[in-house]
């Protein structure tokens, strides 16, 4: 089978297209012919070895895919050739509480990952894939879609009513954008580029701030709250947009913990606000296979589908994190198999 392989850090000229003995599905494990994969943030950060120790060398890049059911390992129940599935984002993350060897398991870092024609899964971590989703947008749904469904669904529910705050128009932000909406709550919205915001609007989104031209978007996000802040931030910047996310909390409110996109602070964070506003900050690790699977079922039941930028073939990989890495990508960048 073709594969691509990571075999050094030195950026993209390091992902070789290669062939590779067809995997076999042994004991409780599928084999799964890939559809669909599509790229996150940490796709490029892996291309530079910015995982560190958490990263295989070589490794197949790209924890997100979806495929279809090419053959069964002995005792596998559940699932039959044919069977539209999508891949967990942590090989051995099936549920619970998360843990160090849990976390060893993450697709296209310290396990393999899909930016291959076939790869084996265990069945426990596969979830078939709601029948109104195109392959791609399947794809998009193990790390960015699960990790904003832990961010507004899990730890802190959004509620009817509640604000919500996401920030920008990449993949971890739009699906939370969406999950409050189906959760009843009015969601600001940022973003660097007005079209963009155009974009946000038709998708749901109450308010929206261009973070470009208000910097302190902060006190922009207590005057259209009242002065009160919001209930949750979907905080994808990090520690540079961490002061900001602080004054647009409310008091008990939740910073959920998730991206570094705006790299280091200006200036100190301010801590001491967080604790006189008595604000939860939660890191959120992508989540479970079990996540995954609540997920699917509520985005089927409401005929959600995740916002797709575009599609790359496989012999064009290459291109596709070239497009994410350029920034001007709204939603999820996807390459799709032969
Ligand atoms: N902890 C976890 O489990 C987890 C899981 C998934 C992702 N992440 C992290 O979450 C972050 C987002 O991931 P992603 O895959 O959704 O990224 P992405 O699709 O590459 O998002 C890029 C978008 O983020 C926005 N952005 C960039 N800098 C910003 C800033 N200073 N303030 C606000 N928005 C900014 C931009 O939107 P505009 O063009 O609209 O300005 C940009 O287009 C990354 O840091 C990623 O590593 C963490």
């Amino acid at each position: 089978m073709k594969a691509y392989e990571l075999q050094s850090t030195s950026g993209l000229d390091g992902l070789q297209l290669v062939d590779k003995p067809m995997p076999v599905a042994g004991p409780g494990e599928v084999l799964v012919r890939i559809k669909a994969a599509t790229l996150n943030y940490r796709d490029l950060l892996i291309l530079k070895g910015g995982y560190g120790s958490r990263q295989k060398s070589p490794v197949i890049p790209l924890s997100d895919g979806a495929g279809v059911v090419e053959a069964l390992g002995p005792g596998v129940m559940g699932f039959a050739v044919g069977d539209r599935v999508i891949g967990g984002f942590f090989e051995t993350w099936q549920g619970g509480p998360p843990s160090q060897e849990k976390f060893a398991s993450a697709l296209g870092g310290m396990a393999d990952g899909v930016l291959c024609e076939y790869r084996v899964f265990r069945q426990d971590n596969l979830t078939r894939t709601p029948d109104h989703l195109t392959d791609e947008e399947a794809a998009s749904l193990p790390c960015a879609g699960v990790t904003a469904w832990s961010a507004v669904m899990n730890f802190s529910p959004a509620k009817p009513g509640d604000v919500v705050l996401t920030q920008g128009t990449g993949g971890v932000s739009l699906f939370a954008l969406q999950f409050a909406k189906l959760a009843g709550a009015r969601v600001i919205a940022t973003s660097s580029s007005d079209e963009k915001i155009e974009r946000l609007k038709a998708l749901g989104a109450d308010d929206t701030i261009n973070y470009r031209t208000t910097p302190k978007w902060g006190m922009k996000v207590r005057e259209l709250t009242n002065d009160r802040g919001v209930d949750l931030v979907v905080e994808v910047g990090g520690a540079g947009t961490l002061n900001e996310s602080i004054r647009a909390t409310r008091i008990g409110g939740t910073m959920a913990l998730i991206g570094v996109l705006a790299g280091p602070p200006q200036g100190e964070v301010r801590l001491p606000l967080i604790v006189m506003q008595q604000q939860n900050i939660q890191g959120v690790t992508v989540g479970s296979s079990e996540d995954l699977k609540a997920m699917a079922k509520a985005i089927g039941l409401h005929g959600m589908k995740p916002v797709i930028d575009q599609i790359f073939p496989f012999e064009r990989a290459k291109d596709a994190f070239v497009r994410l890495e350029t920034g001007q990508h709204f939603g999820k960048v996807a390459i799709s198999f032969p």
